[in-house]
């Protein structure tokens, strides 16, 4: 007999960039797909690793960690103490653990379209719908179209689109959630990777009545591979959190939260963070050089100011899942847009993401050179295609 699985599985569909870094991971496969750091940029650990980091720990995650972050937090202008303080097993679980505090079947979400596209795979796994919103409707003053159970927002440096809110938008966002108590989900991994100045006060720092969520993660500063990242909560939320966390996972890899305090506290943690933002500043400003000398009859971009990521804007209506198979074959991995917006079967986009950070300088020359040969090939099918249409 088949085994009965829950319904909720059949929301679950397999995540898009997980299958494309399976292939893009092939030798000699160029990949713009995922998010990954440059493998430079992890840092080497002394390990003399005290007995007691291998003892069970508690929910919240360790205090010196949770002590150190809270002051790192206070710095940004969020009004937390240590209590508030969730230690995550990555940002990806605080994504779960606020889905399950507030998504049934049917619960309105507010976010971003095109947004992080393995949050919108969470949020819908637990049955929501969403009102999408773009930086455009927050300066408006009215980005929500109905009362939603929170808003979901990457203000700074956003994947997929790399935009960063400029201050006005910031307060904007978060006077449109205190007018009607709306509970905010920032998600912040991309903060510390500024290349160019630019706004950063986080939305949550300017809230005056709205109860808020901030979380990071020390995946894209130090290394993926530790799964660790943070949250801060209003303490409404604490409670319910560490509860739902409780029952994931108990607590977050305690070798990896003593590896990262280390490395919090090491004296040259100033000047590792500055090298990482001044050799990935190189490699964007490499990729936009490139895509200026390949893609400026194709598409629109606009260079992103910090973060992993360029986002393309093509000029022809193509879908770019099906421009994908035919760069593989040519070896060359990207994210098509597509699925970064919230409807669950989106049209053609005519977008896509290209992470800069992963490949080498000279893997982006000659990645994106295939790239725009392919592209080039399907626009110009597509012309004889719409040619053939109307004149048939
Ligand atoms: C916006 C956003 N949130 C959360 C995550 C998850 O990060 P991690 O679980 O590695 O901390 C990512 C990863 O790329 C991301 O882009």
């Amino acid at each position: 007999m088949e085994p009965r699985f829950s319904a909720r599985l059949t929301a679950l569909q397999a995540s898009p960039i997980r299958q494309i870094l399976a292939v893009a991971n092939r030798p000699h496969m160029i990949s713009f797909a995922g998010g990954l750091p440059a493998r430079e940029c992890f840092p080497s650990f002394d390990l003399k690793v005290p007995p007691a980091v291998l003892q069970y720990g508690p929910t919240e995650g360790d205090d010196a960690l949770r002590e150190r972050l809270c002051e790192d937090l206070v710095q940004l202008g969020l009004p937390v103490t240590t209590d508030q303080i969730v230690i995550l097993s990555g940002s990806q679980q605080g994504i779960d653990l606020v889905a399950k505090l507030f998504i049934d079947a049917g619960t309105c979400v507010a976010s971003e379209s095109p947004t992080y596209l393995a949050a919108l795979q969470v949020f819908r796994f637990f049955g929501a719908r969403f009102a999408p919103f773009t930086p455009a409707d927050v300066e408006n003053g009215n980005p929500f179209r109905e009362r939603p159970a929170f808003a979901y927002v990457i203000p700074t440096f956003q994947n997929p689109t790399g935009y960063c809110y400029s201050d006005a938008e910031r307060k904007a966002l978060s006077r449109a959630c205190d007018r009607e108590t709306i509970p905010v989900f920032e998600d912040d991994p991309y903060r510390d990777l500024a290349y160019d100045p630019c706004d950063r006060r986080p939305v949550c720092a300017y809230l005056q009545k709205s109860p808020w969520i901030y979380q990071g993660s020390f995946s894209k500063t130090l290394a993926p591979g530790l799964r660790l990242g943070f949250l801060a909560a209003s303490q409404m939320f604490v409670p319910h959190l560490v509860r739902l966390k409780q029952a994931a996972d108990l607590h977050s890899n305690r070798l990896s939260q003593w590896l990262v305090l280390d490395a919090l506290k090491h004296p040259d943690r100033e000047a590792r963070l500055a090298a990482i933002v001044e050799m990935y500043r190189r490699k964007r400003d490499t990729f936009d050089r490139v895509l200026h000398e390949y893609f400026s009859d194709l598409a629109h971009w606009e260079k992103p100011r910090g973060g992993l990521f360029f986002w393309l804007q093509l000029k022809v209506p193509i879908d770019t899942r099906l421009l994908l198979d035919s760069t593989l074959a040519h070896g060359v991995a990207f994210m098509p847009g597509e699925p970064f917006y919230v409807g669950s079967s989106p049209q053609p986009t005519a977008t896509l993401r290209l992470a800069f950070t992963h490949a080498s300088e000279s893997e982006a020359l000659s990645g994106l050179k295939i790239l725009s040969a392919q592209l080039r090939r399907f626009r110009d099918e597509a012309c004889v295609t719409n040619r053939a249409l109307s004149h048939p």
